[in-house]
């Protein structure tokens, strides 16, 4: 148990088009927070990589910025990604991100192995680690020759930044190659796809102390586990939707499902148990092109300004989310985005709304699926600023949507293991207990979503296939 004084816990988040850092005190009070963005490339259609040496760039700024120093760091960041490393720990080649989807062959060559699923509990998909390493032995063998270590990017920048070569469950369990329901690295996987295990680091539990040399280094989680302790999801019953450049909707488990399900995830949890999420790839990534396209130069509540002016009206466009392939309901990495039921009485204010519409039915559709009936949902990542797009939601899942006070999504998640590691709280559960206040509610108004659901599901079958 921690007995010093009040604790600045600091939590580094690696994610996708930024890198965050909040500190924190044990009240779960936001002390200093500061972010550094980089962009992404995409050398092909489909494919998605970073520079990792970009993203340690940006956590020592993030960390220089704090200016208070932290007592104990634990990282989180965009999942699955794989980081190659040599012998001498350099980088070999840009990294592969979770969204990018140029593993497809790889990934049925994985699907063919026996018992793959009921292992890691998930169906590989385009993106997650194994995949990714496959791909570098098919393609870039000269590369794959040079190769000794994969980590995930959270990772790499916990070693960059002087901690130890590992990794821990949340993240491995979105490898491919993990045993889930024993949370440790699966030799039987490993062999059967003749990969050797020293490729892969240590695998610790998040909230573990790492090292005590300057502030105290804790095992952190992915951005799904540790912004799912950052809204309290640690124990079965409360279900969140984290509305970033992915949308996820989560759900916390007791116990690990028998087998995996062909568009919804199971990883470790970052308390110990186990948590399904279905991950829309193109959340915020949507809203994201509809500026690009549409609305160059205005800034997000700018669109949702306008959105809000539309009239309501079931029979307006239906927007298909589909700009970056699809994870959830269904696997579909060829899957493309599409605007449908256009007439020439539609107005930009209409294109908006059905912008945020299509998003939102998106995020239904994985909600169902991790058996999303809960009466309360919680609400995190950076759409959660819109009280436009909360109250759709609330209306669209019939459940009060309720938004924390401190909304600092997996880097907030993050902030709460490292104080687990210190000692501040004995787990996850209890850190969020302690920590996570509710700011503001978003009741169902009444607004009938389901013939927009149908009409939805009806144009979804042009991108996804029929249900
Ligand atoms: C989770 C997932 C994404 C990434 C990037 O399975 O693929 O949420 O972690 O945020």
């Amino acid at each position: 148990m921690y007995t010093g004084p009040v604790p600045n816990l600091a939590g580094i988040d690696v994610g996708t088009s930024a890198c965050k850092a909040v500190l924190m005190d044990e009240r779960g009070k936001l002390l200093a927070r500061a972010s550094r963005s980089y962009g992404m490339s995409t050398p092909a259609p489909g494919w998605a990589e970073q520079d990792p040496e970009e993203w340690v760039r940006a956590a020592q700024g993030c960390l220089a910025e704090l200016a208070l120093t932290p007592d104990a760091i634990a990282f989180t960041g965009q999942m699955h990604g794989g980081v190659f490393l040599d012998d001498a720990l350099n980088v070999i080649r840009p990294a592969l991100l979770w969204c990018d989807q140029r593993t497809e062959q790889e990934c049925a060559d994985l699907s063919s192995i026996a018992g793959i699923e009921e292992i890691s509990l998930n169906r590989v998909s385009p993106g997650f680690q194994a995949p990714s390493v496959l791909w570098l032995r098919n393609h870039e063998p000269a590369s794959f020759a040079r190769l000794r270590h994969v980590l995930f990017p959270k990772d790499f920048v916990q070693l960059r930044l002087g901690g130890p070569l590992t990794t821990e469950a949340t993240d491995a369990s979105g490898s491919g190659l993990f045993n889930t329901k024993a949370r440790t690295w699966s030799e039987d996987l490993l062999q059967a796809v003749g990969l050797d295990q020293t490729l892969f680091p240590t695998c610790h539990e998040p909230g573990e102390r790492l090292s005590d040399v300057g502030p105290v280094l804790v095992a952190g989680a992915g951005d799904q586990p540790a912004g799912a302790v950052g809204v309290g999801a640690t124990r079965p019953g409360r279900v969140a939707l984290s509305l970033g450049t992915s949308g996820v909707a989560l759900a916390a488990l007791d116990e690990p499902p028998q087998g995996a399900h062909p568009a919804v995830n199971c990883f470790c949890h970052a308390d110990g148990g186990w948590l399904r999420l279905g991950v829309m790839l193109g959340c915020g990534g949507s809203l994201a092109w509809a500026r690009r396209a549409f609305w160059p130069g205005a800034d997000f509540r700018e669109i949702a300004e306008l959105a809000e002016t539309a009239s309501w009206t079931e029979h307006g466009p239906v927007f298909l989310p589909y700009v970056s392939g699809e994870r959830c309901p269904v696997v579909a990495p060829g899957a493309t985005a599409s605007l449908l039921g256009l007439r020439a009485s539609h107005e930009p204010s209409d294109l908006a709304l059905s912008v945020f519409t299509g998003v939102t039915c998106g995020l239904m559709d994985c909600y169902d699926l991790v058996g999303g009936s809960a009466g309360e949902l919680y609400l995190t990542g950076g759409g959660s600023s819109s009280p436009f797009w909360c109250q759709l939601i609330a209306d669209a899942s019939g459940a009060t949507c309720l938004v924390p006070e401190v909304d600092e999504g997996p880097a907030m998640g993050a902030a709460l293991l490292a104080g687990v590691g210190l000692g501040v709280w004995p787990d996850a559960h209890s850190a969020a207990t302690a920590t996570i206040r509710v700011a503001q509610e978003f009741r169902p108004s009444g607004r009938d979503f389901g013939p927009l659901r149908t009409r939805f599901a009806a144009c979804r079958s042009v991108s996804l296939g029929p249900d």
